[in-house]
């Protein structure tokens, strides 16, 4: 495996930058869902890193669960539209005052078909919180309640976010130059 080092072109979010903005987004979810039946719902598995530092920063009861999706089609970079359930939530949210916890919002349809898969199960409130957001790219409008940080038209990895499966543990997040970047085989 090649050391990340060989292909990251810039830091484009340093750690404490990412920590710093994350503490911020939990106060205000703290403030938002004071009386409320907050269920937080992570999308694996890039969202894994931002929940469980971002549930730290919550200052109030709630509740955490898992669900994982895959897009119809190939082209692992490209979602095409519709995505389907691959793993589904333990639990119930009827009555939940759901926040999707996202790591990043590219095309717009991963979020835009769970928010529909989610909204038929009646949550009481239905929010999305993401770390990130490549606007630029968008293609289908989805709501974004909670947003970490808007970034440029570039590929990233790093903290969660993964190129081919691996670099999912750094606490950062880096953009990659394709010229020096080796796919595992
Ligand atoms: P969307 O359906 O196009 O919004 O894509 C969302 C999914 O594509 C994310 O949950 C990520 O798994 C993946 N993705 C999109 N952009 C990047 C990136 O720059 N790095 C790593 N994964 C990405
Ligand atoms: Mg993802």
């Amino acid at each position: 495996m090649q050391d990340y080092q060989v292909f990251l072109e810039e830091v484009l979010i340093p750690a404490e930058e990412l920590q710093n903005r994350i503490a911020q987004l939990g106060k205000e979810i703290s403030e938002d869902y004071q009386e409320k039946n907050l269920h937080l719902i992570c999308i694996l598995r890039g969202g894994v890193l931002f929940l469980a530092d971002l549930m730290r920063h919550i200052d109030l009861p709630h509740t955490i669960d898992f669900m994982a999706v895959s897009s119809y089609g190939s082209g692992a970079r490209q979602s095409t539209g519709q995505v389907r359930i691959a793993l589904d939530l333990k639990e119930d949210i009827h009555d939940r005052d759901v926040l999707l916890v996202e790591d990043i919002v590219d095309s717009g349809y991963t979020v835009a078909s769970v928010l529909e898969m989610l909204a038929t199960r009646h949550p009481r409130s239905l929010k999305v919180c993401t770390l990130l957001d490549k606007a630029e790219r968008r293609e289908i409008e989805v709501p974004i309640h909670y947003r970490g940080f808007t970034i440029p038209n570039k590929f990233v990895f790093g903290y969660g976010l993964d190129l081919d499966e691996y670099y999912r543990n750094l606490s950062f997040i880096g953009t990659v130059n394709p010229k020096k970047y080796q796919p595992p085989e």
